[in-house]
This record gives C-alpha cells, sequence and structure tokens, in this order.
C-alpha cells in the first residue's frame, strides 16, 4: 500500500513531551508523499510548558503539512460531510481525549474531527501516550480496540518502575500502523515491550 497522495487527518492532544517525535515522524510520514491535515486539540493551542510554546508548535504544523491547522469545533465539522480524507491518526492521544472518544464526547476539534471522519467508515488510528493507560483508562483502550474502524499504534509500558500504568505508543511503528489499517488490519503485536 503506497502512502502517495494519501490525504490522511493528523489530530494533536496535549501530550507535549512525545511532540518532539511527533514532528520528527510526521516528516516522515509527509516524505512518503502523503497529503497531511493537521487538527490542534483546545489544549494544544494554549498550554505553555517546559516542552515549548502553543505558537511554535503551531508554526512547525504549518512548516510540515503546508496547511494552517484547525483550531475551532466549526472547522473540523466538514471533515464528515467533505470525505476527503482516507484516514485520520490522533497523534498523540492523551488520556483525556482517548476517554472522551470511547464515551461519544465531542467538545474539541480533535474529537469532532474524529466524530465526523468515523461516520464515513473510514480508519481512525490512535496512538496514546498517558499516565494512566493501566488505571483509569484501561476500560476506555479496551472499549476501543473492539470498536469498528479504530485500530492502535502498537504500545508497551513506557517505565514500569516510576510510572506503572503509563502506556506509550511506539512512534517508529506509526507508518506500518496507517499502511495495514488502509488495508481494514491492526498491525500485530499490538502490545511491544519498549
Ligand atoms: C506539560 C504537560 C504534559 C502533559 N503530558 C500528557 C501526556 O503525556 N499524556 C496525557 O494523557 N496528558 C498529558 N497532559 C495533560 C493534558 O494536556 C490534559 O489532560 C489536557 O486536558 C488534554 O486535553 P486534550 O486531550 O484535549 O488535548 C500533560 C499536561 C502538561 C501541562
Amino acid at each position: 500500500m503506497e502512502l502517495k497522495n494519501k490525504n490522511i487527518g493528523i489530530a494533536i492532544t496535549g501530550s507535549f513531551c512525545t511532540y518532539e517525535k511527533m514532528f520528527i515522524t510526521l516528516e516522515e510520514l509527509k516524505n512518503c508523499g502523503a497529503n497531511l491535515f493537521p487538527i490542534m486539540s483546545n489544549a494544544s493551542q494554549t498550554i505553555n510548558s517546559r516542552f515549548g510554546s502553543p505558537a511554535d508548535f503551531f508554526d512547525k504544523l504549518v512548516t510540515i503539512t503546508d496547511k494552517n491547522p484547525i483550531t475551532k469545533i466549526e472547522d473540523a465539522e466538514p471533515f464528515g460531510p467533505k470525505n476527503f480524507l482516507d484516514m485520520m491518526v490522533i497523534f498523540p492521544c492523551t488520556g483525556n481525549t482517548l476517554a472522551k472518544l470511547a464515551n461519544g464526547i465531542t467538545d474539541t476539534p480533535v474529537l469532532m474531527a474524529a466524530k465526523a471522519h468515523l461516520r464515513n467508515n473510514k480508519p481512525l488510528i490512535i496512538s496514546i501516550s498517558t499516565n494512566d493507560g493501566l488505571g483509569m483508562n484501561l476500560k476506555n483502550i479496551g472499549l476501543l480496540l473492539n470498536s469498528k474502524n479504530i485500530y492502535f499504534v502498537p504500545f508497551g509500558q513506557d517505565d514500569y518502575i516510576k510510572k506503572p500504568n503509563s502506556l506509550v505508543a511506539h512512534y517508529n511503528l506509526l507508518i506500518p500502523t496507517i499502511i495495514n489499517a488502509l488495508e481494514n488490519r491492526q498491525l500485530q503485536p499490538v502490545l511491544v515491550q519498549y
């Protein structure tokens, strides 16, 4: 499966520590010839942290994707009726967004875009990064793993000693996950040790 000219929504949420690797992975994806359509959650647009400023993240996304990220719910809704994406990736996906998605909540541009995209019966990929993956959010991961058209970038425990409930996706498996999901397959194994 070629990624050239595939239209891929890239929905970014507030797991700021993963952004450095995320940008590198997005550049790789772009180099495969995919057209990337960025979307930012409210948190990713507003929270300043030791990992950087929202304005810098916005600019970096523009540089990599050649497009202004979608930052409003009303601008994310047309992904449904326009139906031009081949796939959408929530990368990185926080515990917060994961929990809301699993429970049908649509109160950020990322969740609106995901809901609009899923109505078109096309694949949605989740790249988790959350300290409560084996805690409060495990039930939501289970629910989404068992949901139609939803696929996961294989994930594992990134630091089982200091953060025993933390789960993080393997970014280097994003592209193979996309290729498999475009053929309606979950890349296996889905659990991969760090
Ligand atoms: C510096 C910083 C790093 C964070 N890292 C993570 C993270 O890796 N995973 C996560 O689930 N939440 C993380 N959070 C919390 C989320 O940003 C927060 O839950 C936010 O409401 C997420 O909103 P969103 O899912 O709409 O982007 C972090 C917050 C801050 C300030």
